[in-house]
C-alpha cells in the first residue's frame, strides 16, 4: 500500500484498516521502520506520508523484475547475521532452487577465507541464491567464475560506460579497487552437488568506508560519481545470473567459453605480475586458467596452479 500511494498522507487508522491492526500500533510500526532508515514523514494526528520511495529490495519490489527467471521465491531481511548462512540453513531444509535472500544489513556478513564482510544498512547488495545444479562439486569453480561475469554485465547493462575487471578467481574491481565479492559454499557428496548457495556483496552507493578499508574498497557511486539503483541493479543481475546458469547446465561447450570469457574480461588471467597469498605465498607471472579454471602461474621454479589462495598485484 505504501508503495503505491508514496507521495499522498494516508491517516494512521486507515493503514490500520488496510492491515488489519489499529492506529496505535500503526504508529509502532511506523517508528520501527524510520529505526531501520525508511524515511516516513507525519505523526499520528495528520497521518504519514513516505518522504521518498525508498530503494528497498523488497521481495515484492524484486520479484515482478525478475519474472521468467529461476528466481523465486525472494526473501527479504532488514538486518540478518549473514544471508549465506540463511540460505545455507534454508537449502539444509529444503528451499526450492532459485530461493533468494536478500538483506538491508547484515551484523555477521561473510567473505571468504573467514574474512568478514563490510555490510553497512541500504548502501550494497547483500544477496545469496540457492542452486541445486545436477554438476559434480569440481565444476563448483566454473559456476562462481560464471557469478563474476553475471555482474561484469548487470552492472555494463545498466551503464555501459563501466568496464569492471575480475581479479580470480571472483572479485570485481573498478579502478584497481574492490566492489563485489562472491563467496560460494557447498553440500556436495563426493560426485554429486546436493545443494550450492552463492553469495553476492556489492558496494553500492557507499561514500565512503572505514579506515582498514580505504585503500582497497570502492563502491559503485565512488566509481562512476552517482547514485546507483540497488532494486534496479539487483534485478538485472539475477537476470544476467539466471542466464549464465541455464547456459552452463543447457549449452554444449558452456564450460570453455565460460573460462574464454572470464579471461577476456580480466585483466588478471594473463601476463600480470602477482604474489600468491597460499603455502607460505610465491610470486609469478599468471599464464591463464587451466581446464576446470584454476589460475596458472609461472614461478622462478616453473608452472604452479593457484587453487585458493588470495592473488594481489604486484
Ligand atoms: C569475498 O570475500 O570477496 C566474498 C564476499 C561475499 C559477501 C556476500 S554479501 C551476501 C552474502 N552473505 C554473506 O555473508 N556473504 C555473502
Amino acid at each position: 500500500m505504501l508503495m503505491d500511494h508514496a507521495m499522498v498522507m494516508v491517516s494512521g487508522t486507515k493503514i490500520g484498516e488496510e492491515i488489519g491492526t489499529g492506529r496505535s500500533e500503526v504508529w509502532r510500526l511506523i517508528q520501527q521502520l524510520r529505526s531501520l532508515g525508511v524515511e516516513v514523514d507525519g505523526h499520528p494526528a495528520t497521518g504519514y506520508r513516505l518522504r521518498s520511495v525508498p530503494d528497498l529490495l523488497l521481495a515484492d519490489v524484486v520479484e515482478p523484475l525478475v519474472k521468467g527467471t529461476l528466481f523465486s521465491p525472494i526473501q527479504h531481511y532488514y538486518k540478518i547475521g549473514s544471508t549465506n548462512e540463511a540460505a545455507m540453513e534454508a537449502a539444509a531444509a529444503g528451499a526450492p532452487e532459485g530461493s533468494v535472500f536478500l538483506a538491508e544489513e547484515q551484523t555477521a556478513g561473510k567473505g571468504r577465507g573467514g574474512n568478514q564482510w563490510h555490510s553497512a544498512r541500504s548502501s550494497g547488495i547483500y544477496c545469496s541464491v540457492v542452486l541445486r545444479p545436477n554438476l559434480p562439486p569440481s565444476e563448483a569453480l566454473v559456476l562462481s567464475l560464471a557469478t563474476g561475469l553475471a555482474v561484469h554485465s548487470a552492472i555494463r547493462a545498466i551503464d555501459p560506460r563501466m568496464t569492471p575487471d575480475l581479479k580470480w578467481p571472483n572479485d570485481v574491481l573498478l579502478d584497481g579497487k574492490k566492489f563485489c565479492g562472491i563467496l560460494t559454499e557447498m553440500n556436495a557428496e563426493a560426485t554429486r552437488v546436493r545443494h550450492v548457495v552463492i553469495g553476492i556483496g556489492i558496494n553500492v552507493n557507499q561514500q565512503k568506508f572505514p579506515e582498514d578499508l580505504r585503500e582497497t574498497a570502492t563502491s559503485l557511486l565512488l566509481a562512476s560519481g552517482s547514485e546507483w539503483s540497488r532494486v534496479e541493479l539487483t534485478a538485472a543481475l539475477l537476470k544476467s545470473l539466471d542466464r549464465e546458469y541455464r547456459d552452463l547446465l543447457g549449452v554444449p561447450d558452456a564450460h570453455d567459453k565460460v573460462l574464454r570469457r572470464f579471461s577476456d574480461a580480466s585483466s588478471y588471467v594473463r601476463g600480470r605480475k602477482v604474489r600468491i597469498e597460499e603455502n607460505g605465498g610465491f610470486e609469478g607471472l599468471t599464464e591463464g586458467l587451466d581446464a576446470r579454471g584454476f589460475l596458472q602461474v609461472r614461478t622462478a621454479q616453473g608452472v604452479r596452479t593457484v587453487l585458493s589462495g588470495t592473488v594481489r598485484a604486484l
